[in-house]
């Protein structure tokens, strides 16, 4: 656990909310579909290791992504043993179809998820730019309607695979769109890991200029380029008060074949600790959790936490 110690930086908050998207980030992108039962033990364990937000998964096509094809059966067996707890784990829904899948089930947070560039519109959504707005609108419209929270990511904020560098003006434009619909947060997604701390910043600042604060953002690093934990701290010093986590460090996206793991929640956990920054999470039971899962799938986890607290398992 955390607390304020001899080593903090000054001008932080003293509290940061870990949102973990493990379950639904780091399992869509796994080779192999893990069983229901595992899913729903991950999600398990990560609430008891004091995570106070998982992600279980998404109600995309399953054609699309067929690792969380098991999302209706997934939510099913997680609200039969966790009750209203299930319901209030955050679900991808992209469209009218998977929001109407995720209130069949009681879910009561949604996601939508949104493209920065033209190219990985088209390639993640089977949509435009501009069309996955219409798309979005009813998602965000109904879910509002019906007392849903409704978080939109953005992805390729900083670089796209296809587009090279991504203009700051035009990420900011979209997720101004994406809060005009009436999302209530903007996860900001470094989707490729490329990214470096000042863009962080200035990119954190475009948003304020349009009215977006702080308070509405959460940043979301992937660890492609061994940046992820330095851009976490450049925008703890911009204020940012959630942050996009996967335990173990799995993850990836299944349409950007150049985005490794996501930043891991261990990782982000012991900087935040050594901060003095609250977090509310166990890091010996988070560990042990994603040593069991590597074990799964039979390959050690590349988080350096992990590594240097809980050995990981070998290969099989
Ligand atoms: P589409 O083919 O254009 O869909 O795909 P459509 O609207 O034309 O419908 C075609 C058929 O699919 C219809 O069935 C629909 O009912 C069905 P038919 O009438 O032909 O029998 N369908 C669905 N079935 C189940 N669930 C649904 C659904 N929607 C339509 N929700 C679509 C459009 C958006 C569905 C597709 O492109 C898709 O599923 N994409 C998801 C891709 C994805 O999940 N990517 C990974 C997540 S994004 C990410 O990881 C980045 C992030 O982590 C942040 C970051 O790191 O940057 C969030
Ligand atoms: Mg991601």
């Amino acid at each position: 656990m955390s607390r304020r110690g001899a080593y903090d930086l000054p001008g932080l908050p003293e509290r940061v909310t870990i949102y973990e998207v493990g379950p639904r980030d780091g399992l869509q992108n796994e080779p192999g579909v893990i069983p229901t039962d595992t899913k729903a033990a991950f999600c398990r364990r990560l609430l008891e290791a004091g995570l106070p937000v998982v992600e279980a998964t998404s109600f995309v096509h399953p054609r699309w992504v067929p690792q969380l094809a098991d999302a209706a059966d997934l939510m099913a067996w997680l609200t039969d043993e966790l009750g209203d707890r299930a319901r209030e784990m955050p679900v991808l829904v992209p469209n009218e179809r998977g929001l109407d899948r995720a209130l069949e089930l009681g879910c009561r947070h949604v996601a939508i998820f949104g493209s920065a560039t033209e190219t990985f519109a088209l390639r993640n959504l089977n949509r435009s730019l501009d069309e996955q707005f219409a798309m979005f609108e009813p998602v965000v419209r109904r879910a509002r309607d019906a007392g849903l929270d409704v978080r939109a990511y953005v992805s390729m904020c900083f670089g796209d695979p296809w587009e090279g560098a991504v203009p700051l003006a035009q990420v900011v434009d979209v997720g101004t769109r994406l809060v005009d619909l009436g999302a209530s947060q903007l996860s900001i997604g470094d989707t490729i890991g490329v990214g470096t701390a000042g863009h962080v910043r200035a990119l954190i600042a475009g948003f304020g200029e349009r009215g977006v604060g702080t308070d509405r953002l959460a940043m979301h690093f992937h660890d492609t380029y061994g940046q992820a934990l330095a851009n976490a701290l450049a925008a703890l010093q911009a204020g940012i008060t959630t942050f996009d986590a996967s335990a173990g460090g799995l993850g990836g996206c299944p349409y950007a074949h150049s985005a490794t793991g996501n930043l891991a929640t261990e990782d982000l956990v012991w900087m935040l600790t050594g901060l003095g920054i609250e977090h509310g999470v166990d890091l010996d039971a988070l560990v042990a959790t994603s040593v069991w899962l590597a074990d799964q799938l039979g390959r050690p986890s590349p988080s350096a936490v992990v590594r240097a607290r809980g050995g990981a398992a070998e290969p099989r």
